[in-house]
């Protein structure tokens, strides 16, 4: 665990490496003014020479010989002016370089932004971030402590508290994601429940594969049965005394999705132990809410199971019924996530929360209709919507306002059954999925983001790794504060 602490006055200090944030051409930022003065010319020259100006995405080490009282400097580049994000991805930029500096000192929390400290331990923690435990040669981050040097730096010490909480909430969402399939059957990710509830007092409810199937989870039984390993159902309930509101998370727990019958091509199946991103940021969610106390009732529901085409497994055209009582009828195996959420929806539903969001890497539709980078947002209730993509705005992560139209509905009626699961044809695919999630919320306002892009980040870049990217954890986490006023 990295330390983060007070370093006392910058022309004092010392220490083993220094960062700074430069502004677009060479705007000095808070320490880096001291920095530029100290060195002179010999700066400017070196910086003109690796073309370092300051934009967003860069960043320069360099070692001071001597003329600073710390041994290396970063001067990391900020771009015209920084909003929080800003600050989060500069930092994440420099924790992606910064693995074998043990002491670390820093000017970032001069900025003038509000927030600033906790979006650099955020940012800066994430950067650092690594799955590693497959490897035969781990390099674990040699970083030990982070002081804040300059005014103001105890603010910032608690600040940097709080966000390095939401760091390791991410990073339990991105080791989980990036967990393979065989060390997270639902029975393990049962186990990292309970370990979060011993953890933080978050009480969990786990229903097994008997509970499964008498408490009329039919989506979900339908889905495991073609499965070995058992499903479960985990609910996470965090339920403070000064609860200012009460909001349900539905995360889709796909430990492995192999399409079941209808079987995936063997490229798309490559990257399918990532189909409990939902799930994964409900864990990481519930941990950060219940550590940092804050004061609404949250409901956590992952329903968690594998899609394989085993001897029992459901076959297409076969009916199931889901915890509401709705049946759907089963053209596409492979259309799983929807099944499941239909019970896990119908039971966040039961306890009429005032809202309820779930997370799923559903369709690869929505994954062609955005990109890699940016969630499609479902809703039945615009305001709720709104509130989501603005928390989503604050976190940095992306969400686009989806359409769901209720003459789309169609698509989806089946000739024996309710609903089909799948759509007649593969356009608006993604809307199709998110049409039958409506079936099952009943009148609770509801949210619903496709994250089959966002949950996996293709490459390195500022605080992301790639891998599991741990998407949704944050934007619940300050979708929660929002709704107590601490934002
Ligand atoms: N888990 C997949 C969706 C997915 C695809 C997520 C690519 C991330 C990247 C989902 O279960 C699925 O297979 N959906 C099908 C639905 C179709 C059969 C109606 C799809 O999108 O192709
Ligand atoms: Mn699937
Ligand atoms: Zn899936």
């Amino acid at each position: 665990m990295i330390e983060f602490g007070a370093g006392g006055g910058l022309s004092e200090a010392s220490g083993e490496a220094l960062a700074v944030p430069v502004f677009a051409e060479r705007i000095w930022g808070p320490g880096a003014d001291w920095v530029a003065e100290e060195l002179g010319t010999w700066l400017d020259e070196y910086l003109e020479e690796v073309d370092f100006s300051g934009k967003a995405d860069q960043i320069v080490s360099l070692p001071t010989g001597g003329r600073l009282r710390f041994r290396t400097l970063f001067l990391v580049g900020l771009g015209e002016e920084a909003d929080l994000d800003g600050v989060r991805q500069a930092a994440g930029w420099l924790g992606g370089k910064t693995n074998r500096v043990g002491d670390l000192a820093t000017t970032f929390h001069g900025l003038a932004v509000d927030g600033a400290a906790r979006a650099f331990a955020e940012g800066f923690l994430l950067g650092q971030y690594r799955f590693d435990k497959y490897r035969s040669e781990p390099k674990p981050s040699l970083t030990e402590t982070v002081r804040f040097v300059g005014g103001a730096a105890e603010a910032a010490v608690v600040e940097a508290r709080v966000g390095a909480e939401l760091a390791r909430a991410v990073a339990l969402a991105r080791d989980l994601v990036n967990e393979p399939a065989a060390g997270k059957s639902p029975e393990m990710m049962a186990a990292v429940a309970r370990r979060v509830g011993d953890e933080t007092g978050i009480r969990i409810v786990v229903h097994d594969e008997e509970d499964i199937a008498r408490e009329g989870f039919g989506g979900l039984a339908g889905v495991a049965a073609g499965a070995h390993r058992p499903a479960r159902m985990v609910e996470f309930w965090h339920e403070p005394e000064n609860a200012q509101a009460f909001v349900a998370f539905v995360g889709k727990g796909i430990v492995f999705d192999s399409g079941g019958l209808s079987l995936k091509l063997p490229a798309a199946m490559e990257t399918m132990k990532t189909d409990m991103s939902g799930a994964a940021a409900v864990f990481g969610a519930m941990q950060a809410i219940a550590a940092l106390k804050i004061p609404v009732k949250v409901l956590g529901i992952t329903p968690l199971t594998e899609n394989m085409p085993g001897g029992g497994a459901t076959r297409p055209g076969d009916v199931l019924t889901a915890r509401n009582g709705k049946t759907i009828e089963v053209l596409n195996t492979d259309a799983e996530g929807r099944l499941v959420l239909a019970d896990g929806l119908a039971l966040a539903a039961e306890s009429q929360p005032d809202v309820i969001i779930d997370l799923a890497t559903l369709t690869g539709a929505c994954h062609v209709a955005l990109g890699d980078k940016i969630a499609g947002g479902w809703t039945n209730n615009e305001v709720w919507r709104d509130r989501v993509v603005g928390a989503g705005a604050a976190a940095g992560e992306r969400i686009w306002p989806m359409p769901l139209p209720s003459d789309y509905r169609k698509n989806i009626d089946s000739t024996i059954a309710d609903m089909k699961n799948t759509g007649n044809n593969r356009y608006g695919g993604a809307i199709n999925a998110a049409l039958l999630l409506a079936e099952f919320v009943g009148e609770v306002p509801w949210v619903h983001l496709d994250i089959a892009g966002p949950a996996r980040w293709p490459e390195d870049e500022h605080y992301q790794r790639q891998g599991g990217s741990g998407f949704g954890v944050r934007t619940l986490v300050a979708f929660v504060e929002d709704l107590a006023g601490r934002r």
